[in-house]
């Protein structure tokens, strides 16, 4: 078979790994064919492809990134997008199209699957968001960096006698902030799912305090919001949007720690993390795990399962309907909340809730 593949969204470690284990069983199993379209949905549409071959895959299984490269480019916000899309398709005679990447790349993939195009979908988002999955690859890398961030934040302000405050990504959901500050032995969580009351979280830094410690750690999730900002929304760069609709999040580290040092008189910085979370060398999980998901997808090519994303269920890859996996985002629910909660003495992630 000719099989294409491309990569969209935002970039996380072990794409390479998936591309890696798609073209190598696709080549020794299956004798197949790969075309990589460049930089997501942007190389269908302009037509910008690269071939995939054994020698393209080789050492790319460590690098961070992907050689097919990645954009947020929409087709459906594009002139006779989608259209252009199934041009290419057809004019390189591309028998089936794995589409590596989150909800927004997926739901272009359903949309082709419901133009006919034969995609298969492979689950891709840092946030570790995406439905229908119990792990996306790349999340344990950037719990990894940012625990080790969180271990060297710590000491710098046991030092000082200070509050710190790490920003982490994490747009609607807060499993990056909720792992690392597990890991990195946080004294405040704070994520998208639960709006915070910045009071409560000042008293408890004070308390702690009180109880004889004199620095404290608080990881917040670039999505968090204050309760007390009415309407609950998110701290935004600009107000500028992407073709999917995206706004621009960051900066409430910033807000964060000076409302803390005003509450509590504790001198307070901030330290936002940023893309450092998203770059770099795959963890040995994630490398394990794209390659499985890579695996996964080029069987279900060959038996035929279109529509469908390789999915980690009960640490198995199975094929579920991409319909399923787009439907609503994989947020941090309320058992998993109370569960963390049991660390904290005072304020946690759900006593921090202002609701
Ligand atoms: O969607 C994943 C994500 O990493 C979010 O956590 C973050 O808000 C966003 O991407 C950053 O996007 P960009 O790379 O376009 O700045």
């Amino acid at each position: 078979m000719k099989v294409g593949m491309l990569t969209g969204g935002g970039d996380c470690p072990g794409l390479n790994a998936v591309i890696r284990a798609v073209v190598r069983k696709g080549v020794f199993h299956y004798h197949d064919e790969f075309v990589g379209f460049l930089e997501g949905w942007r190389g269908l549409i302009e037509d910008n492809s690269m071939p995939l071959d054994l020698d393209a895959v080789s050492g790319i299984l460590p690098r961070g990134g992907t050689i097919l490269r990645t954009s947020r480019t929409n087709p459906s916000k594009r002139p006779d997008g989608l259209d252009r899309c199934i041009a290419t398709i057809g004019k390189h005679k591309i028998d089936a199209l794995v589409a590596i990447g989150g909800d927004d790349t997926l739901s272009v993939a359903q949309k082709l699957h419901e133009k006919g195009i034969k995609v298969i979908g492979v689950p891709k988002t840092i946030d570790n968001d995406l439905g229908g999955t119990d792990y996306t690859f790349g999340f344990d890398t950037a719990c990894n960096v940012v625990c080790e961030a969180i271990d060297r934040v710590h000491t710098t302000a046991e030092a000082h006698n200070r509050v710190m405050v790490v920003e982490v990504m994490g747009r609607d959901a807060g499993w990056i902030a909720l792992y690392s500050g597990i890991a990195g032995g946080a004294d405040v969580i704070l994520i998208p799912e639960r709006p915070f009351d910045v009071d409560k979280v000042a008293e408890s830094i004070r308390q702690r305090h009180e109880r004889g410690r004199y620095f404290s750690i608080v990881v917040v999730a670039e999505g968090a919001k204050f309760s007390s900002e009415g309407s609950g929304s998110p701290i935004l760069q600009d107000m500028g949007k992407d073709e999917f609709g995206h706004a621009k999040l960051g900066g409430i580290a910033n807000i964060l720690a000076r409302e803390i040092e005003k509450r509590t008189g504790f001198e307070t910085r901030a330290v936002v993390l940023g893309h450092i979370q998203r770059g770099g060398s795959p963890s040995a999980f994630d490398r394990v795990l794209a390659t499985r998901y890579g695996l996964g997808a080029i069987d279900m090519v060959h038996r035929e399962e279109y529509g469908c994303m390789a999915a980690l269920r009960s640490n198995k890859i199975v094929s579920i309907p991409l319909k399923e996996a787009i439907a609503k985002n994989r947020v941090v629910d309320n058992e998993m909340i109370q569960i963390v909660d049991g660390l904290f003495e005072e304020i946690g992630v759900k006593e921090a809730a202002g609701k």
